[in-house]
């Protein structure tokens, strides 16, 4: 797989004056920078018997999300986040866009805006993809990337550090286990930066050797193939999907094998510190990476990642337009 340069993106995400204009990827975020954006999530945060958070931050605003590629959480969390600040939504159904008859994706974007679209959330398996349309839209539009191929997430990377900060806040001291195939893990990718930049303690990551990231990737991670030995003592876990739709017939693992020497089994989580929390970005297969009983059991904060990830994205929405309009 080849390594994606992310020079060009985060690059092309600030205006002149360095504010942030687009989100296509936590790269060379500060630390301020991001913890500023989990503290303004964390204002957003309700407790699950409370009504939603809404203000009225992206008033006027109209909010497209453009998915070429399948989603759930993402795609319902900013359209919930924009609608809860006072956006209009418009969500595209990419199967009958006029992308399917040949139309390119800068097309798609500048009929948007002139419909007065101006923050256009993406999701595409182009590597790439959301650097180079940026430049090209107007200078009141903001790119944010959902989703680019295996390379970014970036505000699933935030949900995560904002997940795992409300239950561990000392970084310095945790310890994180990241299993699975973080080869083809744009999530992976994301939260470790994020994780990084917030100055987390100890990152190990554990796979099959295949599915493990070039020796270039992941820098100061310490790599395992034997997931026993890998969870010892950890005070975080999170599972990652096995990405069959980025992988040939030949690398695809079957299924209880991998169960078996990788999943995580309430008898590998006595490995694990007894407090520690399991995290999966979803949507899991139950059975293979993760069964049913860690995943729905006391110490899987997955549902919790869900929640959070409206109020990430809100707090990216509102940062973004306050960039965009240099306020
Ligand atoms: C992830 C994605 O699309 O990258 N899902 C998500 O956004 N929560 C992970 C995955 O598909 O496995």
């Amino acid at each position: 797989m080849t390594h994606f340069d992310t020079a060009l993106s985060q690059h092309v995400q600030r205006t002149d004056t360095g504010r942030l204009r687009h989100l296509i990827t936590l790269d060379g975020l500060t630390r301020n920078e991001i913890t500023a954006l989990l503290d303004l999530a964390q204002f957003y945060v309700r407790k699950p018997h409370e009504l939603p958070a809404r203000d009225q931050s992206l008033a006027g605003h109209t909010v497209a999300n453009l998915f070429f590629e399948p989603s759930t959480r993402t795609r319902v969390s900013f359209e919930l986040a924009a609608q809860r600040l006072g956006a209009y939504v418009v969500n595209l159904d990419m199967q009958t866009s006029s992308r399917v008859k040949g139309e390119t994706v800068l097309d798609t974007l500048y009929t948007l805006q002139a419909m007065h679209a101006d923050v256009l959330v993406m999701r595409d398996a182009e590597p790439g993809l959301p650097a180079q349309v940026a430049p090209f839209v107007a200078s009141h539009v903001s790119i944010l990337n959902a989703g680019e191929a295996h390379v970014s997430h970036p505000t699933q990377g935030l949900l995560d550090a904002l997940t795992i900060r409300q239950h561990k806040p000392d970084f310095n001291n945790l310890s994180i286990l990241i299993v699975g195939d973080l080869m083809h893990s744009r999530v992976a990718r994301s939260t470790w930066r994020a994780l990084n930049t917030l100055g987390i303690g100890e990152v190990r990551i554990a796979g099959p050797e295949h599915l493990l990231p070039p020796a270039h990737e992941f820098k100061g991670a310490i790599r395992h193939t034997d997931i026993n030995k890998a969870i010892q003592d950890v005070d975080v876990v999170m599972a990652l999907r096995i990405q069959k739709e980025r992988m040939q017939q030949a690398h695809i693992p079957d299924d209880s094998g991998y169960c078996r020497e990788f999943g995580l089994t309430p008898e590998r989580m006595k490995l694990a510190k007894p407090d520690a929390i399991v995290m999966h970005p979803a949507p899991m297969n139950r059975g293979v990476e993760i069964t049913d009983d860690v995943a729905d059991g006391k110490q899987s904060v997955i549902q919790q990642q869900v929640t959070n990830g409206v109020a990430v994205r809100m707090a990216v929405l509102a940062t973004i337009a306050r960039g965009a309009h240099g306020q």
